[in-house]
């Protein structure tokens, strides 16, 4: 059995479903202007230019599935289903337009004031994501985002006003969406934009290490402002198998592991661990940290772990093996799993293998702030019939159940990636559907915005009732 208070719910990001770029004062983000196409892994992956919104491109994340202007009826939809969290994350850019305003935005602070309100009406706890992979476009052209110092004392304002004004409304809180993204995706990660020659592998650790002392400000000034505070970490997890039990492979595994979980370490434990610092020693990397630093992130270790989990991955250093298999985690295809449309792997038992490793490791409460199948939809006779979706979800539900009553792996919360259909991170695609509900519109923003309920919809709302028992 789920524990009675277990958060059942769904997630989603700004820059995924919020739209309304143009409103309320917003500014722009490093994530308003990766485009959809050909262009946008380059623009990811920091090797191309920053794009300005030109007319040759279509960014999606502009109009998003306009969230800004549908908010109560998509809340509405969800109070149907029973969620009792909702994960959202917050525009930092509606907040501080270019980050490193004086005064902060009324406009946007109200917006999510009246978001907030709209879930408490409902009985439904935020779980906020306060930086989903958005970085004020300012902050890049100005300081180089987070590559520079400055951004920890930007970021450390932001969460304070967050904190100050939603204290009592929000209890939940995640300082950064996957962190260890930034190694494999660091514009949309970081807004990193590498010059020519510059030493990429360097910019990025030195990224995380910022992002890890402001999250340590973060969790540091979230408890002092309101103690009822839950601070989390949260990393794109699925753990490593090895391709073969040659020891070679198995070591690849634990080294790919570790590349991922670094940065948890230092978010539970509060220090980075031995094989981090040997790793930066052979890179010649001396990491800057204060004193003062130093004991903040000691001292201010997370409440809790959360993580999205959509596929387990696979090492190996045979040299007769595709090893690039995926597209932003690359690893090699494991035969024993089959693979959704866009090649994620699917692997329920890897649920239950993750969650395992993480409490091992941590000690600390789990939270599944994402999990999933993108999949294409189709309305027939005015019915979307996803069974694909609903038989990934049944099965990855009965793993995190085993892991909760046969493993005792402490589980606050789970919610599905996209409970209702957004753009596509990765691709930048509307067709690359996770949600049980789905919205009317195609991978070039064409459409009527109109939300319809799939037939995962009634599924997921009788698992939420029967609390995991019906599934
Ligand atoms: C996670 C991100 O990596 O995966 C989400 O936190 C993202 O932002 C999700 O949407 C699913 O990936 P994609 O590429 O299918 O949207």
């Amino acid at each position: 059995m789920f524990p009675d208070n277990f958060l059942w719910g769904g997630a989603t990001a700004a820059n995924q479903c919020e739209g309304g770029y143009n409103e309320g004062n917003r500014g722009l983000a490093n994530v308003d202007v990766i485009p959809h196409g050909k262009d946008r892994f380059p623009v990811m992956l920091g090797k191309m230019k920053m794009l300005e919104l030109d007319d040759t491109h279509y960014y999606p994340a502009l109009n998003g599935i306009d969230f800004y202007h549908h908010y109560k009826e998509d809340l509405a939809l969800m109070a149907e289903m029973g969620f009792k969290t909702f994960r959202m994350s917050i525009a930092w850019t509606r907040i501080f337009p270019n980050g490193d305003e004086e005064k902060p935005n009324e406009e946007g602070l109200q917006f999510y004031e009246d978001v907030f309100k709209e879930c408490k009406k409902y009985g439904i706890e935020p779980l906020v994501t306060i930086t989903h992979f958005d970085c004020p476009i300012h902050l890049i052209k100005k300081y180089g985002g987070w590559k520079n110092y400055k951004l920890v004392e930007f970021y450390k304002k932001l969460v304070t006003v967050l904190f100050t004004r939603y204290k009592g409304l929000v209890h939940y809180w995640l300082t950064f969406n996957e962190i260890n993204m930034i190694l494999h995706l660091p514009f949309m990660g970081a807004g990193l934009v590498f010059e020519k020659g510059e030493d990429e592998e360097t910019s990025k650790y030195l990224s995380a290490h910022h992002e890890l002392i402001a999250s340590a400000w973060a969790t540091k000034i979230g408890h002092e402002i309101d103690e009822e505070n839950k601070i989390g970490c949260m990393m794109a997890a699925g753990d490593f198998y090895p391709y073969c039990c040659k020891p070679e492979d198995v070591w690849e595994a634990k080294m790919k592991d570790r590349e991922n979980m670094m940065f948890i370490d230092v978010q539970a434990r509060g220090y980075y661990p031995n094989y981090a610092k040997k790793k930066f020693e052979r890179m010649g990397l001396n990491l800057p940290l204060s004193k003062e630093d130093e004991m903040v992130m000691k001292e201010n270790t997370v409440d809790f772990i959360s993580f999205s989990y959509y596929s387990s991955r696979c090492a190996t250093t045979l040299e007769d093996v595709n090893n690039s298999v995926g597209n932003a985690f690359k690893g090699a295809k494991n035969p024993y799993l089959k693979a959704s449309e866009w090649g994620w792997q699917i692997d329920p038992l890897g649920l239950r293998i993750t969650m395992n490793t993480l409490y091992d490791r941590y000690q600390k409460p789990l939270f599944i702030v994402e999990n999933g199948l993108g999949a294409k939809d189709e309305i027939i006779d005015g019915k979307i019939e996803d069974d694909y979706r609903i038989e990934y979800l049944r099965e990855h539900i009965k793993e995190m159940k085993k892991a909760v009553e046969e493993d005792g792996v402490e589980l606050w919360g789970y919610t599905p990636w996209g409970c209702i259909d957004l753009v596509s991170a990765s691709t930048g695609e509307m067709s690359k559907r996770y949600g049980m509900i789905y919205v009317d519109l195609d991978d070039e923003g064409k459409g009527s915005f109109k939300r319809y309920k799939k037939k995962s919809f009634d599924w997921y709302k009788k698992v939420i009732e029967t609390n995991g028992e019906e599934l």
